[in-house]
């Protein structure tokens, strides 16, 4: 059994997880805040503290867990895709720890450890199985046939579903990060006041969040003039409105691929995972389709180390090795198991 430290930095989350003997000890995740007042997040700022918190929350990790680094085995963190300054903090802090005590580096792909997320839970997902990632910045159906064959069937062709929940949530002034702030204005609201529509893409599986955003927009122009004069009861209506037909786009797709593919298990992972009405149509998609469900627990949905940790020890178990000028990546494509 191993030792496992995971790092994590790709966009405004520092987060440092330790997994021993397949157990997670520890999971520290430090949101960044500053980024509200601008209302996304801001490149600079964001490795700036990084650099700030990094050191801190290993050196809590650590003493929460009362666990010695000598007994780390294994150094995980992110290499890509994400913000690339915020990213060389995470990798090269954790290239440079590893080098010092003589341990094992592994470099992990950000969106991989989302669609592995579910190991972190006791029930695990049974390959193959159908993964929907939803992110700030990614949008992907996966049919995930083992931890390093995974196959790309859908994805989108502008807007990412977190992407499309912040511009819409900016659109209305309920500010960043703007998936959080929809739900709780949508909470127990009428979903039909609005009917936005789904784009369908040429590829069934692929997805379009751009036209519903504009969709909104319009909406906004024609009925109020603007967004600062919505009336204060109709903001809640439009918020639920919005979040149904995104919703909906994402369970559409996700039943297609399922009256299609055979698959064990049905995963829902990523930040935008956190979704109530989200998770709760992906328990009524396992119920349709009699199908194992894994949906990360919330602290496991948004960006954290525990996930890197899991997926950099699932990558050294299936022997995948690194070394230590493995660089940094900005984009997904660029270093992935995903094809
Ligand atoms: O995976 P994540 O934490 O970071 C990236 O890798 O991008 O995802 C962040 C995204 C943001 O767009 C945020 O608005 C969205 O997840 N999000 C949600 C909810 N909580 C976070 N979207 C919808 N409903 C939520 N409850
Ligand atoms: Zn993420």
């Amino acid at each position: 059994m191993m030792n496992v430290l995971g790092i994590e930095s790709s966009c405004d989350e520092t987060s440092v997880a330790i997994i021993s003997d397949g157990k997670l000890i520890s999971n520290l995740v430090s949101s960044q805040d500053i980024h509200t007042m601008f209302g996304g997040v801001v490149p600079e700022l964001s490795s700036r503290a990084h650099l700030q918190m990094i050191q801190p929350l290993l050196k809590q990790a650590l003493t929460d867990a009362n666990f010695p680094i000598e007994k780390i085995d294994l150094i995980a963190a992110t290499a890509g895709p994400g913000l690339i300054g915020a990213v060389l903090v995470g990798l090269t802090f954790a290239k440079g720890l590893a080098y010092s005590l003589k341990k094992t580096f592994v470099a992990v792909n950000h969106i991989e450890g989302h669609v592995f997320s579910g190991f972190l839970m006791d029930e695990k997902p049974e390959y193959p199985y159908l993964c929907l990632v939803v992110s700030g910045g990614h949008t992907l159906l996966l049919l995930v046939k083992s931890e390093t064959d995974i196959q790309k069937l859908g994805t989108t062709i502008d807007d990412a579903a977190g992407e499309a929940f912040d511009k819409v949530s900016k659109l209305l002034g309920l500010g960043y990060p703007g998936g959080p702030k929809i739900q709780e204005a949508a909470f127990n609201q009428p979903t039909d006041f609005v009917k936005f529509p789904i784009s369908q893409c040429k590829n069934e599986f692929d997805f379009s969040f751009s036209g519903l955003k504009t969709s909104v927009l319009r909406f906004i122009q024609k009925e109020f003039g603007d967004a600062s004069k919505i009336p204060d009861e109709k903001l809640p209506l439009i918020a639920a409105s919005f979040q149904y037909w995104a919703v909906q786009a994402l369970l559409q797709n996700t039943d297609k691929v399922l009256r299609k593919y055979k698959v064990n298990s049905l995963s829902l992972v990523g930040g935008v995972a956190a979704n109530k009405m989200l998770r709760d149509g992906f328990q009524k998609l396992s119920v349709k389709y009699n199908k194992k469900l894994v949906i990360p627990a919330l602290d496991f949905c948004g960006d954290n180390g525990a996930m890197i940790a899991s997926r950099g020890l699932q990558l050294h178990q299936a022997g995948v090795k690194y070394s230590f000028d493995f660089n940094a990546y900005p984009s997904l494509d660029d270093y992935s198991f995903i094809k």
